[in-house]
């Protein structure tokens, strides 16, 4: 009698338990996040009281804009620490390399970067872009311009090529292969001293759009 109790009792708390994991998993809504309060993006609103108001893009067009922006400038990122390295002493500098780092970081400027903050993606979860961006669209897009600017004005810099007595030499990226043995001149490359304003420039482009429109994200 006593198993039978036992049994009947384990039979009910499985049912209970299977039941209650099946309802939440076929409640999962894959359609779009915004009626979830207090988790991730902010939903729309009325005026004044909610944040954010109608158009918004689809949830899985936010999501497409947002990886497109990181992606773009975790990119940046990744050029604009190379750059570094090679003006600020980490590794042998290589002019043409260098040049193509800096396009690069233009090539990702002005409508490039700005067209992917739509302002019905801007506030989404995952996402550090702050409403401001739609609130001040001019300055944003002022930023992404300057940046064209910036990064235009460094490779521009870098392609100089000044005679050594005017210039900061830095040592040449492959001088160990390319160069023969006891020539001097061979292992230092020339740059010009504008180079490093420039560099500083660019950064802080970044670094003044980040300030104003980088907050904190909605997870
Ligand atoms: C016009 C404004 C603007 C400029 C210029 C800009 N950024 Fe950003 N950056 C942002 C915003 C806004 C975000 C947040 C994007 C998001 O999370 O949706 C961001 C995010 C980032 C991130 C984090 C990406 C991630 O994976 O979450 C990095 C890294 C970054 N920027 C580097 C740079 C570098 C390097 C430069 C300069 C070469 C630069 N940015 C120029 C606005 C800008």
């Amino acid at each position: 009698m006593r198993d039978l109790k036992k049994s009947l009792l384990r039979g009910a708390l499985g049912a209970t338990l299977l039941s209650a994991a099946g309802a939440y998993a076929f409640s999962f809504d894959f359609g779009d996040d915004d009626y979830y309060p207090g988790w991730g993006a902010p939903m729309y609103g009325p005026p004044g009281g909610g944040y954010y108001l109608p158009p918004r893009l689809s949830s899985y067009d936010r999501h497409s804009l947002k990886m497109n922006r990181q992606d773009m400038m975790s990119d940046h990122q990744d050029a604009l620490n190379e750059l570094s390295a090679m003006l600020y002493g980490g590794k042998g500098f290589d002019r043409s390399e260098a040049v193509q780092l800096a396009r690069m970081i233009q090539s990702g400027s002005g409508i490039k970067l700005s067209r992917n903050f739509h302002p019905g993606a801007v506030v989404t979860s995952g996402s550090r872009a702050m409403p401001s961006v739609w609130q001040n669209q001019d300055a944003f897009k002022g930023y992404a311009d300057n940046l064209s600017v910036a990064a235009g004005e460094l490779a521009k810099a870098l392609v100089i090529q000044p005679k050594p007595e005017n210039a900061i030499m830095l040592p040449k990226r492959d001088a160990a292969f390319s160069c023969k043995k006891g020539d001097e001149a061979c292992t230092k490359v020339a740059v010009d001293p504008s180079v490093w304003e420039k560099f500083n420039n660019l950064s802080a482009t970044c670094e003044g759009c980040h300030v104003g429109f980088r907050g904190f994200g909605w997870w």
